[in-house]
């Protein structure tokens, strides 16, 4: 069969290509899919690889160029497939055509994993936050599955804040599937996930919890109704990854609190990494 969609070009021609296995849109501005992985692909959870499609042919030379972007992969290390999670930008370059591709279409998947929101990058603790903005969900919901985050932690603080209420779906759909989790109920142990507390939060649509998680944080409110202290660097660590200007400003609000961004080279107590953006 010749996979060919309506803006997603077949590129089976190409070295890179991974098929994918199934697609499910969450809202009319988010989508996620699940391709092959290639047998030689290792990565840890949290990394991101690029992937993308052939853009159209160049109208003086006829030649295809690929049209690539940094996705985080979603789902676990141990996972067969790859899981990404993707904004859809009616004029992007790249999403424009993505958001189009079913099963059995094929996407260019380049295997070499980077990325800085990994367990190796953090010095051991005992409470681990996750924030998020919009897609930036993603290498939390891969984190989220991979059991090494309860081994290491007491507690998993994960905030999710978008700007409406449908946007949080993938991941509150996520978080409750963790309660049957076979693998992590069999090596964690039943219940594992009471030490999980999710936080989601709307900025533009009425939700249980509204505002910003920044302004939440800074009034005290996050905190109050999580009914945790707020974060102190002997025993918290954390992750970020969202828009710019959210990661700017978590970034120094964690600085403010006296934790130390960590890289792969040298482990400390926070990491940040920038959600993708067509
Ligand atoms: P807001 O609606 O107040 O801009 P986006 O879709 O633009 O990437 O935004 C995703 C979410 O991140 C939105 O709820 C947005 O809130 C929020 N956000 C944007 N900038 C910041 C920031 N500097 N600090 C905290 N949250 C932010």
């Amino acid at each position: 069969m010749t996979p060919v969609t309506k803006g997603a070009p077949a590129v089976k021609t190409l070295p890179d290509a991974q098929t994918v296995t199934s697609v499910k849109h969450w809202t009319d501005r988010l989508f996620s899919f699940r391709v092959t992985r290639p047998a030689s692909l290792r990565f840890r959870s949290g990394e991101f690889v690029m992937i993308g499609l052939m853009g159209d042919p160049d109208p003086k030379t006829g030649k295809q160029k690929p049209i690539l972007r940094a996705y985080s992969i979603a789902s676990p290390s141990w996972d067969e497939e790859l899981e990404f999670y993707s904004i859809k930008v009616q004029d992007g370059p790249l999403t424009s055509r993505l958001q189009h591709i079913q099963p059995g279409d094929e996407i260019i998947l380049r295997p070499k994993p980077v990325g800085t929101l990994v367990h190796d990058a953090l010095l051991p603790g005992k409470r681990l936050w996750f924030f998020a903005t919009g897609t930036g969900f993603a290498p939390f919901a891969s984190l989220l599955r991979e059991p090494q985050t309860y081994e290491d932690y007491d507690e998993v603080i994960i905030t999710h804040t978008c700007r409406e209420a449908g946007e949080l779906t993938y991941g509150a759909e996520l978080i409750e599937g963790l309660k049957t989790d076979e693998l992590l109920n069999e090596l964690i142990g039943e219940g594992f996930w009471k030490k999980i507390k999710y936080y989601p939060t709307t900025t533009r649509e009425e939700s249980a919890k509204m505002g910003r998680i920044t302004d939440l944080m800074r009034s005290g409110e996050a905190f109050a109704d999580l009914g945790v202290e707020p974060l102190n660097p002997d025993t918290d660590r954390a992750m970020i990854c969202g828009n710019l200007a959210f990661n700017l400003e978590l970034k120094d609000m964690l600085d403010g609190y006296g934790l130390e961004e960590g890289a792969n080279s040298k482990p400390a107590q926070y990491v940040v990494e920038k959600a993708f953006l067509d």
